[in-house]
């Protein structure tokens, strides 16, 4: 590892975070489990029945989600996403489900989530059609909330395709007031950022106070570089998106793969820490009824969730990156701080990182107590400043530790404005 530690701080400072939309929702980060990485658009019914998009997918993630300890870890949310409903609204206007696919329909479903102790989440677009082409809200904004509020429904997920990009914060926050005017709790997800950006910079305190999370970047695919790519957006963008997360809004970094095809287990474990460290929503999409246990057992960890649904709310960023090592920072409640190390040489074999090359480590003066939780869960005792200790991290793997100093001048998280502290290694 290079000595030599240059100091870079970055120009903008962040602002304070804005008033959150204040439907009492999403305080902490949305945890549960969505359909679309795993099972997209198969409307194919016939030929593949386990897979399809029915009322008996969510039925059975539902029951795996009571049955394995999902629910206990915290997943609530069951989410439904495009291609759920018929190409027809009904003769008074309404979107209506699929009827061979949703026999029951979504009132029904609901109230077997429900029945389970867990919640609904829905799909619908801003504009004249989804993304799948399925019928959108445009013009029936009012009508869509009713529905969803009538058939207890407890998330939307609002996407942005086929509206034009002058027209998205009208039809966001309409929506939102739409919703609101239901009486009926219901989280709202939008996607209002991403399709906006490559028009111009969105108005984050306005997307604070409309939603309760909202995705900025590309669609997550089942692999590591596309889960890379969203760490390097995240990053570039840190200034402008971190201050404006915190309990009631969220940046959406899209869903969690783990449990797929796509990527290896230390992937897996690189994008469980840094969702938890980004504060993330949590929305598995993967199939629940057949998961290898190391997935599962990464999915559950406790220590990790504890870290991502943290009472203080504030997001993560990252504070470091050279010689092929990124590390992110996290603060938690109690002056603790969460430390991600992640190589990113893809070639080789583990490598060492000297811990006192964290940029938070200054705060470990004249102490700390030092927690592992990945690769392995390890108590690391109490370490002090000079600490010589190295973590060994696999090629693209993470190391997820929790720093707790013990002196009389703990750190103190300013809530409100804090530099960016790049550090290049
Ligand atoms: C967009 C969204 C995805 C998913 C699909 C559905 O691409 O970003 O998350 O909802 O639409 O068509």
């Amino acid at each position: 590892m290079s000595k030599t530690v240059l100091l870079v701080v970055s120009l903008s400072l962040m602002s304070p975070a804005s008033e959150a939309l204040d439907n009492g929702l999403a305080l902490k980060p949305t945890m549960g489990w969505l359909h679309w990485e795993r099972f997209m658009c198969n409307t194919d019914c016939d030929t593949d029945p386990d897979n399809c998009i029915s009322e008996r997918l969510y039925m059975q993630m539902a029951d795996v989600m009571v049955k394995e300890g999902w629910k206990e870890a915290g997943y609530e949310y069951v989410c439904i996403d495009d291609c759920w409903p018929s190409l027809q609204r009904d003769a008074r206007g309404r979107l209506q489900a699929d009827p061979k696919r949703f026999p029951g329909g979504i009132k029904k479903l609901a109230d077997y989530v429900h029945s389970k102790g867990l919640k609904l989440g829905i799909y619908a677009d801003v504009g004249e059609k989804t993304c799948a082409g399925y019928p959108g809200s445009l013009g029936h904004y009012e009508t869509d909330a009713q529905t969803f509020a009538d058939w207890d429904v407890d998330l939307l997920k609002f996407d942005g395709c086929n509206l034009k990009w002058t027209l998205l914060g009208e039809g966001y926050i309409n929506m939102s007031k739409a919703l609101n005017r239901t009486g009926r709790s219901i989280l709202y997800s939008c996607e209002w950022p991403l399709y906006e950006w490559p028009f111009q910079k969105p108005n984050y305190t306005a997307i604070r106070e409309t939603c309760n999370h909202w995705r900025n970047f590309d669609d997550v695919f089942d692999s590591w570089s596309s889960v890379k790519s969203i760490l390097d957006w995240t990053a570039s963008h840190q200034d402008t998106v971190v201050p404006s997360a915190g309990p009631g809004g969220w940046n959406d970094p899209d869903m969690l793969v783990i449990g797929n095809f796509g990527l290896s287990h230390d992937q897996q474990e690189s994008q469980m820490a840094l969702w938890a460290i980004m504060a993330a929503p949590l929305l598995m999409s993967n199939d629940l009824r057949d998961i290898c246990p190391r997935s599962k057992q990464l999915l559950q960890n406790k220590r990790i969730i504890e870290i991502s649904q943290d009472p203080l709310g504030r997001q993560g960023y990252r504070t470091a990156k050279g010689n092929s090592f990124e590390v992110w920072e996290r603060p938690l409640s109690k002056k603790r701080l969460a430390v991600a190390v992640l190589n990113k040489q893809e070639i080789g074999g583990p490598r060492g990182f000297a811990i006192s090359d964290v940029p938070g480590w200054k705060y470990c003066d004249p102490q700390c107590n030092v927690t592992l939780i990945l690769p392995q869960y390890k108590e690391m005792g109490v370490q002090a400043k000079e600490s010589k200790l190295i973590l060994y991290v696999n090629p693209s793997g993470t190391a997820l530790l929790t720093v707790t100093p013990i002196s009389k001048h703990r750190p103190h998280w300013k809530k409100t404005s804090a530099k960016h502290d790049q550090i290049i290694l």
